[in-house]
């Protein structure tokens, strides 16, 4: 294996020292370059893209030729693993991620089993050969959904404004919902261990609908899930360790409790002020985020204001990997994040000097 010539985001997870603020974008690999669009267009489909080991390898390497940033992520969908599981995935222009199969009744519930690794080797191998190609540039992300989002989409069968299957589950046969989380748990385990196998060097759990539950509910049915899952993975591969990113979007109220799951760093979306969440967090985790993906569609003033404002909150020492509070929005203009990553870079130096 390559040396890793660029580890600034391993190190600012793990609260080591770093020389800059390193950054990375969740769904940096997408609709806004229309390089991928031009990829995307010769899969035919986008999960195509996702089977396709050499077009996954090229659309994950793209925004890094672009940007200057500190990370790749694995390209690929959470959706895998319940598809992986029988549940028929499929997307619907204009509407998104649909299943053929959702889980509404006992019985779709009773035929869940965890899911031969095998039917997913197509995402290990990916990851094999992103991690060649990358051939030392920046660390591989490995990523998977959280249980209870998986769980989200499995019931659902689909996205959902409400989420009103999957809550009626939850309030009137919740033991349901628990052996489907038993079985997501389990399932997301042995998912990025095969990542970390593979060469994954750190990884980072959705936990996109986590602030859909009420308080009572996230105790409940997603936190001891995500503690389940992080105490059965392999912590060091290499010789390194592998960094746990739990990113709960709408968690802000629950930070503390979410440094309980285990996880190394917590991504936070942008309704919450960094250098209160640091403090809440104390030295236990790192933070990963927090700007408003749309701050991208405002003028470049403000763009360097909010970094600046971002950086200044979180404050000086490591600990803080810069990212968006949610994914990259398709429609944003590609010349707009290069200024935000290279002002991320500039400003940051002047929080790690001694
Ligand atoms: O971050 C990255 O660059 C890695 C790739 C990645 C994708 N999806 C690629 C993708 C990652 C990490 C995801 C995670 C994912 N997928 C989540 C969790 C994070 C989040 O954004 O909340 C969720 C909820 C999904 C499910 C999913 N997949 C949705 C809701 C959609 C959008 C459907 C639509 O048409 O807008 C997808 C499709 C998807 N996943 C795309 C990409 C680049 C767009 C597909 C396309 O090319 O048409």
């Amino acid at each position: 294996m390559a040396v890793l010539h660029n580890d600034i985001f391993l190190r600012a997870l793990l609260k080591q020292p770093v020389e800059y603020t390193p950054v990375w974008l969740m769904r940096q690999a997408g609709r806004y370059l229309p390089e991928y669009r031009a990829t995307r267009s010769k899969a035919g489909s986008f999960l195509n893209l996702c089977h396709d080991t050499q077009l996954a390898t090229e659309v994950t390497l793209q925004p890094l030729e672009r940007f200057k940033l500190d990370a790749a992520i694995l390209f690929s969908d959470i959706l895998t693993v319940p598809d992986a599981m029988g549940l028929g995935l499929h997307f619907v222009e204009g509407e998104g991620p649909k299943f053929v199969h959702p889980l509404r009744h006992e019985d779709d519930v009773s035929r869940l089993r965890v899911p031969a690794m095998d039917k997913l080797r197509y995402v290990f191998e990916a990851v094999k050969s992103i991690r060649q190609a990358l051939n030392g540039r920046v660390p591989l992300i490995g990523f998977s959904g959280s249980p209870f989002t998986l769980a989200c989409y499995m019931v659902e069968g689909s996205g959902s404004r409400d989420f009103r299957y999957l809550k009626t589950m939850m309030y009137s046969r919740s033991e349901l919902l628990h052996q489907i989380l038993t079985i997501n748990a389990e399932t997301v385990t042995q998912y990025l261990n095969e990542q970390i196998a593979a060469g994954a060097q750190a990884v980072q759990i959705f936990d996109t609908w986590g602030g859909i539950l009420s308080d009572a509910c996230f105790a409940e049915f997603d936190l001891p899930y995500l503690q389940q899952v992080i105490s059965g993975l392999i912590r060091e591969a290499q010789g390194r360790q592998v960094p746990v990113v739990v990113f709960t979007k709408g968690g802000g109220l629950w930070l503390e409790k979410l440094v309980q799951s285990g996880a190394d760093a917590l991504g936070t979306d942008w309704t919450i002020n960094l250098q209160q969440a640091r403090q809440r967090v104390g030295h236990k985790v790192a933070l990963q985020g927090n700007m408003d993906p749309f701050t991208l569609f405002g003028s470049k003033e403000r763009i360097y204001d909010d970094v600046k404002r971002l950086l200044a909150d979180y404050g000086h020492g490591s600990g803080h990997v810069f990212n968006l509070g949610h994914g990259i929005n398709q429609y944003t203009d590609p010349e707009q994040i290069k200024y935000m990553v290279d002002t991320v870079h500039h400003l940051s130096v002047a929080y790690h000097s001694n």
